[in-house]
């Protein structure tokens, strides 16, 4: 066994003490590391600089931050949340509150560090009084995403609750019908889990959110570079 399986092992076995009881299941096969390549950092920083300032529909307004994405440039798994709240829009990052920790954990168990992937929202600025975002406001950041996926190219995307899902699978369906099987969004599966915040309001839903990590890992483990 690798000291990376080893310290997967060890990830994996924390996350669980708090998500599930330990089943057993482990992924033995590391991640390739991400081949060096062109600088994609360039061309995101870029697309970064050239939309921070937008100003397309009104929570634009209320904004301390333009909450644009963090993360590997070339990540080969991609996570894409709801909006910014509160910790985010301060801060200037995404998933940084009491829902970025569990979620840096998920990823933890995983075999990854946040740097390793790329972690971004549908919509960039916070909506006031952590509302959900309204149908003007995803639209108007519609273009951004699309872009962002097109820059990073990651392997697999993971959905995180049922506005990130609405959002790139153009549906009104509920998340427990979504969850299970592999969307697409510009060419790229996207797998649907609960998001982290739902998880600190329903424990129940852990089990059925680890199953999904476990799954995500599996699309990572079996892509051929
Ligand atoms: N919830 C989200 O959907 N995104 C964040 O960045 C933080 C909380």
């Amino acid at each position: 066994m690798t000291e990376l399986d080893v310290s997967w092992q060890r990830a994996a076995a924390r996350l669980l003490d708090d998500l599930v009881a330990f089943e057993g299941a482990c992924f033995v096969a590391p991640v390739p590391a991400t081949p060096v390549v062109a600088p994609a950092s360039d061309e995101l920083s870029r697309f970064r600089a050239e939309i921070c300032q937008c100003s397309r529909c009104a929570l634009a307004a209320g904004r301390q931050h333009f909450v644009f994405g963090t993360g590997d440039p070339r990540a080969r798994l991609m996570f894409v949340g709801e909006a910014p709240g509160a910790d985010e829009d301060r801060v200037g990052e995404p998933f940084v509150g009491a829902a970025g920790q569990l979620l840096t954990r998920i990823i933890e168990a995983m075999g990854l560090s946040r740097d390793q992937v790329y972690i971004c929202n549908v919509v960039k600025c916070r909506p006031p009084g952590n509302r959900e975002p309204q149908a003007d406001e995803v639209a108007a950041c519609a273009p951004y995403l699309q872009r962002q996926v097109e820059l990073v190219a990651p392997r697999l995307i993971v959905a995180l609750g049922r506005t990130a899902a609405a959002a790139m699978l153009q549906t009104d369906a509920a998340l427990h019908a979504l969850r299970g099987r592999l969307h697409s969004f510009a060419g790229v599966p996207v797998l649907v889990t609960y998001h982290p915040a739902a998880l600190l309001r329903h424990p129940e839903w852990k089990r059925p959110t680890w199953e999904d990590v476990k799954w995500a890992r599996r699309e990572l483990d079996g892509v051929v570079l």
